[in-house]
């Protein structure tokens, strides 16, 4: 195929410089977009016909041989050409190649600009439900994990430092917010993917009477684009497809930082199957959490995506530019890397396990009940920035005898307050502590099991 004629060629009176051929392609790359762009050109073939620039058995032709072309690259038996430059004209060659002059009416009405925008958008939005899908079933595993571990008591920290003790369920339900949102972000970039740019052609629409609502339709895209100009220069859909992309990660990267430091022996809050993790070649004892940090790791790359696109249309004039090229390896990398992340946590969430004991020992370590003691006081009338004072010497006086505020007596606990009882010591429990907090978001068990039960019924809704 490297005598192959350029569809550009008829201006020009020598070949394109070897290396600049293979610098401007984007072959390589773009042909997996080819399911998209045949979809495309039945749309626009279709619609052709029926405004009457084709006829019947032209477009049956143009049919055919673009469903043999589909099924060509399938089988790998297609042969893709760097001369041609991109998915586009190689496809639009072969038809030629195959069925003959009426291959040259495809490209009547439309534009490799306009093209090219269409497939994009309609590869994104079948990869949007995919990852929509991987999504809702990493929610669906970290709310089954999070109700059965409603009751699962572990510290919870501020600065990393055991703060208050928490459930391990209101924990991972945290975590569900977060991926909840990522959905929703998700949902609502696809509104703006789902729009059809074909028809644009060029920059500046078309002499010819295409109907561009019946592309839209057949392509299942929700309407037209508005403006020919921004239809063909817009990638403002693929740079808020990668900002979803990059908080979604940012919050794996967070989830993957708490597992490797769980799954420490410093921590030994859960055990990773064996499966999600490997060995070191030297030291026999080790299991590596893996998984996790590489997906710490990939957050990385995605927000490079982000910057990548974000930069690439800084500044760009309107309409077309070749930069636009360079939008696809970064949109692709996120998707892939997106939908491996998704899928390795949506596999390995559900089976985490917690190590209870472990969790419920480092929750009675630090002082966690301290606030419940000030709030105790204050409801003895004590104001709470005197309770917090109170409680702090208790603590000192902890430290220093190595005493929690639970294994303290009634008296010496006296000794900071006369305020306190005997009945102190329901709310200096790990349990009573937890159980105090009943309120709506709160993390006592019971709001926990009716906080998963609602995030459930809402991943169902979907
Ligand atoms: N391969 C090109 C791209 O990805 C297709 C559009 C090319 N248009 C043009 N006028 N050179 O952006």
């Amino acid at each position: 195929m490297s005598d192959a004629i350029k569809p550009w060629g008829g201006r020009f009176s020598e070949p394109t410089d070897a290396f600049v051929e293979r610098f401007t392609a984007s072959v390589d790359f773009d042909k997996r977009l080819y399911h998209h762009d045949i979809n495309g050109s039945l749309a626009h073939a279709s619609m052709l016909n029926k405004v009457g620039i084709l006829t019947d058995s032209e477009y049956q032709a143009i049919e055919k041989g673009l469903e043999e072309i589909r099924q060509d690259i399938v089988d790998g038996k297609f042969d893709w050409s760097v001369t041609l430059e991109d998915v586009h004209m190689n496809i639009e060659a072969r038809l030629t190649d195959k069925i003959g002059l009426t291959g040259k009416k495809l490209h009547t009405g439309r534009s490799r600009n306009d093209q090219v925008a269409t497939d994009i958008r309609l590869y994104l939005r079948d990869e949007i439900d995919n990852i929509g899908n991987e999504l809702t079933r990493l929610q669906a595993g970290t709310i089954e994990l999070a109700s059965r571990e409603a009751t699962t008591i572990m510290p919870g920290f501020t600065h990393l430092q055991t703060a208050q003790p928490v459930t391990f369920g209101h924990h991972l339900l945290a975590w569900n917010e977060m991926l909840q949102r990522d959905y929703e972000r998700l949902m609502d970039c696809r509104k703006r993917v789902n729009i059809s740019p074909l028809g644009a052609a060029a920059l500046a629409g078309t002499t010819y009477p295409i109907d561009r609502f019946m592309t839209a339709k057949l392509l299942g895209f929700d309407a037209p684009t508005e403006n020919s100009l921004d239809s063909v220069s817009d990638r403002d859909f693929a740079i808020e497809f990668t900002a979803f992309a990059s908080i979604l990660m940012m919050h794996l990267s967070r989830f993957s930082e708490e597992l490797v430091l769980w799954a420490s022996s410093q921590f030994n809050f859960i055990d990773l199957p064996d499966r999600f993790c490997t060995g070191s070649s030297i030291m026999p004892q080790k299991k590596n959490p893996d998984v996790p940090e590489l997906v710490r790791g990939k957050s990385g790359r995605v927000i490079g995506h982000l910057m990548s696109l974000i930069t690439l249309m800084k500044s760009q004039p309107l309409a077309y530019n070749k930069d636009n090229q360079e939008d696809k390896e970064p949109i692709f990398d996120t998707i892939d890397t997106v939908k491996d992340c998704l899928k390795a946590y949506a596999d390995m969430v559900p089976a985490i396990i917690a190590r209870k004991d472990h969790m419920l020992d480092a929750a009675g370590r630090g002082f966690s009940t301290a606030t419940d003691l000030a709030d105790y006081l204050v409801r003895k009338g004590i104001p709470f920035r005197d309770a917090h004072e109170i409680v702090g010497k208790s603590v000192a006086y902890g430290v220093e005898t190595q005493k929690d505020l639970w294994d303290m007596s009634l008296e010496e606990l006296r000794q900071f307050s006369t305020a306190i009882d005997q009945d102190v010591f329901e709310y200096l429990t790990l349990e009573g502590s937890v159980s105090a907090r009943a309120h709506f978001g709160g993390t006592a068990p019971e709001q926990v099991a009716m906080a998963a039960k609602r995030a459930k019924d809402k991943i169902a809704q979907r």
